[in-house]
């Protein structure tokens, strides 16, 4: 049986920030919620975060996940105080506890799990997380004897010079049982530079406490300031795009490209210099995006191409070719092998097949069916200063140059809007329509002198 508790009530004074640290994003997600997926191979029965600094904003956050417990710890008096505001809430229980920091956002699942299954196997009161690091500046510093036995574990600021020398240092990451941990808890004391109560002075005052170092150090790196956030977020991105190569993406400049950890991409996928992928997106085969784009939220399909454009929350099928300098926002839906570029706006567009919209237009709340051309400078009016409206155009239609279309606005199949007309009225299938004066030519004629 495990339980977890996680630390998330400093308000994390070395980011100079309103918002609590483990509210600061790294790659489109909060520290905390990366602490938590780091318990994703790992059955816990319980999961109790520690809030206090903004802790409705933390509680907020992670509303969304299942099975999370909030415990507040009013005053953050140090890492001990918070792990002794469990106490009542775990009592009697009779397995282990796993104690994570907040802002310890790279851990592997699996280093969980190993850290438990040491902890078993030697049938330890505790074991933590331990790795050597070339500059340990700011960790608290973990002394053992040469079977990994635990003595003390000594904070950076209130190390000698001589103990600062070890390079071996805490992780904030703990497996604990239970009933030795709670034990422990009410005798901590906040003798220290920073009279505050030290949840890692618990390991001199239990049973035996064993250290497991961690192969990749990366792993246990914690955020205490900007600075460890953007290291953080490189390594996270070196991560990734490895992971992407391996699995048959090309990227071609990738120290140029952002991608984060939520997007999916399909084998021969080609990521052009200068782009960023975002959020819930998902790339399909063969598809080569960038150079310079921004993809958000988005699903493309296969064999699309986007050229320097913008698309978010939206969708485009296969085929089709996207910029240069599109911008797709609000949930629109381009069909298969269609054509938008050239400083084409689309929001909350529907787009069937074959359809193009390839030179100067905006189109808003509209649904356009198969094969419809649309010629440049059309422009859907669809908000009436309090409103919006939409727009329907039937398939094979097709717009001159500058149409102007007020919706609301039913246009039918098979119809051709004349250019530089301002379409009012809806307009029948199969028709032409021209809603513009007439040219007037007065031959001979000159301005009176
Ligand atoms: C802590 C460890 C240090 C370790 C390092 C690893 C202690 C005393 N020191 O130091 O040995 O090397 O982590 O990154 O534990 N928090 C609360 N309530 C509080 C104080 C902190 O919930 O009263 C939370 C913070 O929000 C944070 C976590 O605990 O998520 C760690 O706190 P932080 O102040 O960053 O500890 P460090 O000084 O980094
Ligand atoms: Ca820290």
């Amino acid at each position: 049986m495990v339980a977890a508790v996680i630390l998330a009530a400093g308000k994390g004074t070395r980011m100079k920030s309103d918002l609590p640290k483990v509210l600061h994003n790294l790659g489109g997600r909060s520290l905390v919620e990366r602490v938590i997926s780091s318990l994703s191979e790992i059955q816990v029965d319980r999961q109790l975060v520690i809030i206090g600094y903004q802790g409705q904003l933390v509680q907020q956050t992670l509303q969304t996940l299942p099975q999370i417990e909030f415990v507040e710890q009013q005053e953050q008096l140090g890492t001990g105080h918070a792990v002794q505001q469990v106490l009542p809430h775990l009592q009697g229980y009779p397995g282990d506890v796993l104690v994570l920091n907040g802002d310890v956002p790279l851990l592997r699942p699996q280093t969980l799990k190993l850290l438990i299954d040491t902890h078993r196997q030697h049938q330890n009161a505790a074991t933590i997380l331990t790795a050597q690091l070339a500059n340990p500046k700011g960790y608290g510093r973990v002394f053992c004897d040469g079977q990994n036995i635990l003595k003390q574990i000594v904070e950076d600021r209130d190390c000698t010079p001589a103990q600062r020398q070890n390079h071996r240092v805490n992780a904030g990451i703990y497996c604990f049982r239970w009933a030795d941990l709670a034990e422990a808890l009410p005798r901590l004391r906040a003798d220290n530079d920073q009279q505050e109560y030290y949840l890692t002075d618990v390991v001199s005052d239990m049973g035996q406490v064993m250290a497991v170092d961690v192969d990749d150090y990366q792993e246990i790196l914690g955020i205490n300031d900007r600075k460890q956030l953007a290291s953080a977020y490189s390594i996270l991105q070196t991560r990734i795009k490895d992971r992407w190569m391996a699995a048959g993406v090309t990227l071609i400049d990738p120290d140029s490209v952002t991608i984060d950890d939520t997007v999916q991409l399909h084998p021969d996928v080609v990521i052009e210099p200068q782009t960023h992928l975002r959020g819930q997106t998902v790339i399909g085969a063969g598809s080569r995006i960038g150079p310079g784009s921004l993809i958000e939220n988005s699903q493309i399909g296969e064999r699309v191409t986007v050229l320097f454009s913008v698309v978010s929350d939206s969708q485009v099928a296969a085929d089709s070719r996207i910029g240069p300098y599109a911008h797709l926002r609000g949930h629109s839906s381009i069909g298969a092998a269609c054509r938008i570029g050239n400083f084409v706006e689309l929001k909350n567009a529907t787009l069937g097949d074959r359809t193009n919209a390839a030179h100067l237009s905006y189109l808003g709340d509209a649904t356009l069916g198969n094969q419809v051309n649309i010629g440049a400078g059309t422009i859907t009016a669809n908000y009436d200063g309090v409103r919006k409206h939409h727009t329907t155009i039937g398939d094979r239609s097709k717009t001159g140059s500058n149409s102007v279309l007020v919706a609301p606005l039913t246009i039918g199949e098979d119809v051709t809007v004349a250019a530089g007309s301002t379409i009012t009225k809806d307009v029948p299938s199969d028709a032409l329509v021209i809603a513009r004066t007439r040219q007037i030519v007065k031959q001979g004629w000159r301005p009176k002198a």
